[in-house]
């Protein structure tokens, strides 16, 4: 192994920012598109509903001048499977084909690499209906989406994520609005046989992939958040080790490796959960190879041993602390500060997370979301002033450089987000943007967009290749 000790940034190291399709776009029900999970959720009180978002389906063309200017060498969105197919499946919307058509277009004009998400939290409706992930009819609709963008934008894009954090929807889907399982007997089976349906889909995508677009890449995008033991109590580090394998490797071990993790398995198995497993599966799961690991990163999380007399914490979301019974107990970090919103910020355990992601998959990495959720404001005329995201975003790229001089092979990083957009359940006011969009919560006032200091520090960081990471 080569290692880079001049800690520098590969040459096209691809520099860039994130955003998903249902939480910027808007525009959730015109122009043909159909309905998601996430238009037919009751939103949280309080927050705004996703018919105008950021407005990005109007003014696409606004914001990628504005990620263009930044020096952006790639933009990841995602493709609302319900734009292109408003039921699923079937019938296809042209006014869909032809909107990403022009994002992608946008995008190449300045020579910005889509990094196209094929999923992202946002199932169509029409498919909810039928069962979501429990129907194995939605594999095949998902296939049928995924052939669709293979041949409208293959000879366009190179880099492709297939399914947005899978673990997160598994563990967390009531609350991100994912969630399509009804009142059934073991709740635990019917959702892991839903995850199950879900790593097929992705493991025949991916293949299909490579089958399709010569030269493309293609990679999953789960949410990886290496689990420390809260002391070195033995039985905190069984706890730790049985959260890491639940809440990460479950995911990347299947998609690189083709198998089932044990850990994960042993504990299905105690619950009666297994997901049933028909003649073939695990050969399709094998067959699929990724060429790189996207993984978003926002913390780490700490757990310590669990009796089991807890109870589950529902409000656990993709970065608080989740209670599972006899499995672990989540503790928080006594040397983690917080953000505004409760979520840890560690950008050590960042290194530390991509050493081990690396030292178990050994592909390379892509960032695809990393970044502080805040209540910017407005002031001093047009400006937004948020040192607390400049040093966020620089703590964990100097950690990131770090992880290169470990030897871990880094392709690329995608702060979320981009642009203000709608949090998954925290409203427009946790903007996370290094655009500023001008509205509040439930005041679409003009939706301006204003470039925030993060903005111009970010565009020095990419100028110089990471090199220049001062104010
Ligand atoms: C990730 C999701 O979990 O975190 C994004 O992929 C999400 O969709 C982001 O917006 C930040 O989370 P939140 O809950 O603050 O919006």
């Amino acid at each position: 192994m080569i290692h880079n000790k001049e800690r520098r940034f590969p040459n096209n190291f691809l520099w860039g920012a994130s955003t998903s399709a249902y939480q910027v776009e808007g525009a959730n029900l015109i122009d043909g598109k159909g309905p998601s999970v996430q238009d037919i959720k009751k939103v949280p009180e309080g927050t705004s509903e996703l018919d105008v978002c950021a407005d990005q389906y109007h003014k696409y063309a606004e914001d990628i001048a504005l990620m263009a200017e930044m020096g952006f060498k790639t933009y990841r969105f995602s493709i609302s499977w319900s734009r292109i197919l408003p039921k699923g499946t079937g019938e296809i919307n042209e006014k869909g084909v032809q909107y990403y058509h022009n994002l992608i277009d946008e995008c190449l004009k300045y020579g910005i690499e889509p990094l196209v998400t094929m999923y992202h939290f946002d199932l169509p409706a029409a498919l909810a209906e039928i069962g979501g992930w429990s129907n194995k009819k939605t594999i095949d609709a998902f296939v049928e989406f995924a052939s669709i963008l293979f041949y409208e934008y293959g000879s366009k894009v190179k880099y492709w994520l297939t399914i947005n954090e899978q673990n997160m929807m598994t563990l967390v889907g009531s609350l991100i609005g994912t969630s399509t399982i009804g009142d059934v007997e073991n709740p635990l089976k019917a959702l892991y046989q839903e995850n199950h349906h879900m790593l097929l889909a992705q493991a025949k995508v991916m293949k299909l992939c490579h089958e399709k677009v010569p030269g493309a890449k293609i990679g999953p995008a789960p949410n990886i958040s290496l689990v420390y033991p809260a002391t070195c109590k033995p039985e905190d580090m069984i706890a730790a080790q049985n959260f890491n394998a639940i809440r990460n490797w479950l995911y990347l071990d299947m998609a690189v490796y083709g198998y089932y993790n044990p850990i994960v398995w042993s504990w299905l198995e105690d619950n009666d959960a297994t997901p049933d497993i028909e003649p073939g599966d695990m050969d399709i799961m094998k067959a699929a190879k990724p060429d790189f690991i996207g993984f978003n990163y926002y913390s780490t999380a700490t757990v310590e041993y669990s009796d089991g007399t807890e109870t589950s914490d529902t409000k656990a979301d993709q970065q608080k602390g989740m209670a599972m019974p006899g499995i672990c107990k989540s503790v928080s970090n006594p040397y983690a500060k917080k953000t505004e919103f409760g979520w840890e910020i560690d950008p050590i355990g960042f290194r530390a997370t991509l050493r081990e992601v690396y030292s178990r998959y050994h592909l390379p990495i892509i960032i695809t979301e990393n970044g502080l959720g805040a209540y910017d404001k407005l002031e001093d005329g047009d400006k937004v002033h948020d040192p607390y995201r400049i040093f966020y975003l620089r703590n964990h790229i100097e950690q990131m450089k770090l992880a290169i001089e470990d030897g871990v092979d880094m392709m690329g990083y995608c702060p979320w987000s981009a642009i203000d957009l709608v949090s998954t359940h925290e409203g427009v006011v946790k903007r996370y943007g290094f655009i500023y969009v001008n509205r509040d919560e439930f005041d679409l006032k003009d939706l301006r967009r204003v470039r925030k200091d993060s903005f111009y520090w970010y565009k020095k960081v990419i100028a110089s290749n990471g090199e220049d990471l001062a104010d």
